[in-house]
């Protein structure tokens, strides 16, 4: 069994279990121990209760259509338009006025828009995005910063069913253009910069950079978020963002009516190849399923104030800090800054004054926030929260605890919620009101899920057994399938566990897991060339293209490597060139090659350079024996290798350099 940066995770569940609160219980919007039971017994109708927590224009008859299989589509005869159900129908229940978006920027500005602002600054933008050139199915890709102009354009896009694709604004010029050239995508919104730790910093040069090598003809609408701090000049093909709004001042835009297969949006993710894989979701299977998991899992209630403290330019934000709060009416916090600025209490300050109800956020701030100690935290009051989440990689123990106690106060419930880009949304979690809660464990899976840990042949693991975390049935908000091709998806998600000749459908994650007998699932981590670092998912692959485009490299290896703090760092192997010396320029050649093809959150924390990489008699890269060396692990079985001196070489080398 393959187990690979789960590794130092203490991920064996603390035995101290917790019962929801009757506090809780008497509240949640999930609250019937028998839900598990009845969506099993009713599946895949058990859905429609996600289905009708969204307005159709045309009620959907099927449920389900499985003959195309793992093509799946999800209430295929219904009609709907996500931004009509995230704004609109709001308007109309009497919610107006009622706050949408709470920002809390960098600068410690703020800004509220109602559901009604938001519905005319939507309105508005959609019109001038229609007015650019943009049609139904387009795709119009948005590389912005946590600014509400970035979800205020996702649904103007959602309004007039052109699909979007954000891209994370962290990442470089070169990423940027990798996924507009294979999207295809004419069409950009960015901005001129934004803020870091007070200084500006320009996002349009990136944005510049990344047009030059597109062969199509880009169509740009620029934000204005520096004012004065970074002046910038349009050129050809460009458009300023508040201009355009004004331009089109109180004009509004139908919603068109989307088929629920039609897709919402692209999301590049990265995976075992180097290429990005561009995943594709649908509108109502997706848009149900974020509602839901957002009403069951998160509790979320119209009149709460609910905080997921991620960024939307990945797939978190999108379904819990657009899609699924906005559905179900609530007020969601969005927050542009990062933990530790101006002082490590900032977000407890905003859970304060804000009075948040949800807060759901990753395992690595959790670990911080622990790290810096309770005074932080103990300077607020932070008894407003109800529920807290945590997302991204496995959580241990003892920051579980530590959540629950410390910013929970002891009595909120903590859900550890495992999902994926592809999974659309929340997939394994405990149901606060309803399901006993295991520090260390994500829970069981979700009410109609098929979640299974299977062995390599694809049978169910004994209870305490680690394997491979499958699902085996659809569910509504998987990913419909690659942007770069359906034979993709197949081979990516599908071909591993599934007997096509059977029409038997088994989808893999990528992921190891645990479970238990109670049907509790551990995720321990990765099993192909995927790290998590930081909650960005980053493909080893790519890491390692970047450095072998650097002169004199000869070959690189990058493995993810578990730091004293339990977060996983980027640790990059290289070998050069006979003639070239390791010396400092290659080291720096190497830095600045990962950042500008994908961007600073690659960077590795060590570069360890060696005369050889250590490989198998076919030729292979042994990257299981290097993360074990980065990890600091006894080292099994060498002697499958060519090259077995090179390990104590390459030991001896990360021990001076740790
Ligand atoms: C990978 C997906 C969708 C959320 C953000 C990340 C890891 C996610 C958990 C959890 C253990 C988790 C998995 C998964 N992961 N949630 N609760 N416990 N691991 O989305 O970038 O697509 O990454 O994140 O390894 O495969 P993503």
């Amino acid at each position: 069994m393959v187990e690979r940066n789960g590794r130092s995770q203490e991920t064996t569940p603390s035995g101290s279990t917790h019962s929801p609160p009757d506090s809780f219980v008497e509240q949640a919007n999930v609250a019937d121990p028998a839900i598990h039971e009845r969506f099993e017994t009713n599946w895949p109708d058990c859905w429609t209760r996600a289905a009708d927590l969204l307005s159709w224009d045309e009620p959907y008859d099927t449920v389900l259509e499985d003959d195309d299989a793992p093509f799946y589509r999800w209430f295929s005869d219904g009609r709907l338009n996500a931004a009509y159900n995230c704004l609109d129908r709001h308007l109309e229940s009497g919610r107006k006025n009622h706050a949408a978006i709470r920002w809390e920027g960098k600068q410690g500005e703020r800004r509220t828009y109602t559901y009604q602002d938001l519905y005319v600054e939507v309105n508005e933008f959609a019109a001038a995005l229609r007015d650019l050139g943009v049609e139904e199915d387009d795709v119009v890709t948005i590389y912005l910063p946590m600014i509400p102009e970035l979800p205020i354009a996702m649904l103007a896009c959602a309004r007039i069913g052109a699909p979007h694709s954000v891209v994370f604004a962290g990442l470089s010029a070169d990423a940027l253009a990798t996924r507009m050239d294979a999207a295809n995508s004419e069409f950009l919104i960015t901005c001129d910069g934004y803020y870091r730790r007070g200084d500006a910093f320009n996002q349009k040069s990136k944005a510049d950079n990344a047009r030059i090598g597109l062969e199509q003809d880009v169509r740009t609408v620029v934000v204005d978020r520096l004012g004065d701090d970074l002046p910038h000049v349009l050129g050809d093909d460009e458009w300023d963002y508040h201009e355009l709004c004004e331009e089109f001042a109180g004009e509004t835009v139908e919603p068109v009516s989307r088929d629920a297969e039609d897709m919402l949006f692209l999301m590049y993710t990265s995976g075992t190849t180097g290429e990005p894989k561009g995943v594709v979701h649908s509108t109502g299977g997706y848009l149900a399923h974020v509602a839901w998991t957002s009403h069951a899992v998160l509790d979320i209630k119209p009149d709460d104030t609910y905080w997921c403290a991620a960024d939307i330019g990945w797939i978190t934000g999108h379904s819990y800090i657009v899609y699924g709060p906005l559905a179900l009416g609530t007020t969601s916090v969005m927050y542009e800054g990062t933990p530790d600025y101006p002082d490590r209490d900032r977000l407890w300050e905003i859970v304060d004054r804000n009075a948040v109800d949800i807060f759901y956020t990753a395992p690595t701030a959790i670990r911080a926030f622990m790290k810096w100690g309770s005074d932080y935290p103990d300077r607020h009051d932070l008894s407003s929260l109800r529920l807290l989440g945590t997302v991204g990689e496995p959580i241990s123990p003892r920051p579980w605890n530590w959540y629950r106690e410390h910013i929970g106060g002891g009595d909120c419930p903590v859900v550890d919620t495992w999902w994926q880009t592809e999974t659309g949304a929340v997939t394994i979690s405990t149901l606060p009101g309803v399901d006993e809660m295991k520090p260390g464990s994500a829970g069981p899976p979700l009410p109609g899920v098929d979640a299974r840990v299977v062995d390599a042949q694809g049978d169910d693991v004994e209870p305490g057994e680690a394997g491979y975390l499958t699902i085996g049935r659809p569910w509504p908000g998987m990913a419909r399938t690659l942007y770069d091709g359906d034979e993709r998806f197949v081979t990516e998600y599908w071909r591993r566990f599934s007997d096509p000749d059977a029409d038997e459908w088994r989808y893999f994650s990528g992921d190891t897991a645990r479970i238990d007998e109670d049907g509790y699932i551990t995720v321990l981590g990765r099993v192909d060339d995927v790290i998590n670092v930081s909650g960005h998912r980053l493909g080893t692959m790519e890491i390692e293209g970047a450095i072998a485009d650097v002169d004199g490299v000869a070959e690189a290896a990058v493995v993810g490597r578990s730091n004293d703090a339990g977060n996983t760092e980027v640790y990059a192997y290289v070998s050069t060139e006979r003639e070239r010396e390791p010396d400092a320029a290659v080291r720096t050649a190497i830095l600045e090659s990962i950042e500008s093809a994908i961007g600073p959150i690659a960077r590795p924390a060590e570069v360890i350079f060696t005369p050889e990489l250590p490989k198998t008699r076919s030729g292979k890269i042994m990257r299981r024996l290097l993360e074990d060396v980065a990890n600091g692990e006894e080292l099994g079985d060498t002697s499958a290798l060519r090259n077995p001196e090179i390990v104590g070489e390459i030991q001896a080398e990360v021990g001076d350099g740790v």
